[in-house]
């Protein structure tokens, strides 16, 4: 058996994980909520998490409490999408927000105001999303 140093070794593990973290992308839409709605959540109570954070009808999966998902809007520049990415961190459920209303996940106002222009009350975007 050849002997492969060890450093090798974990770069191609980086580069395989890097190629499939980039196929990835998982299609969907995002509608946002207000700032008076981040704190509490079901996640971390009364703590505050900043500003860029998601929220879904369901926690699990791809929405467990403190998931970084990295959102990109799909569509046109400059509006609705504004061309820039955002991370945002699961912190709360949105129950009613999902299939009902089909979206995959609501975002803060702050979070939707970095990659979608104008703001539209009621509005959502399509997205891809990023674990
Ligand atoms: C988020 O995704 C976009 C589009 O794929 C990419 O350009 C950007 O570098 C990513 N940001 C982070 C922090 O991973």
């Amino acid at each position: 058996m050849a002997i492969i140093p060890k450093s090798t070794f974990l770069l191609i593990i980086g580069v395989v994980t890097t190629l499939f973290s980039i196929a990835l992308a998982i299609p969907g839409t995002a509608g946002f909520y207000r700032k008076e709605y981040y704190v509490p959540t079901v996640c971390y109570g009364k703590k505050p998490q900043g500003n860029l954070l998601a929220t879904s009808d369901h926690l699990g999966g791809d929405f467990n409490c403190g998931t970084l998902l990295n959102v990109t809007c799909i569509g046109k520049v400059p509006s609705p999408c504004t061309g820039k990415s955002v991370v945002v961190k699961v912190v709360d459920n949105c129950p009613g927000c999902g299939p009902s209303e089909h979206v995959t996940m609501d975002i803060s106002e702050d979070a939707y105001r970095i990659i979608a222009n104008p703001i539209v009350v009621q509005g959502h975007v399509s997205i891809d999303y990023v674990k």
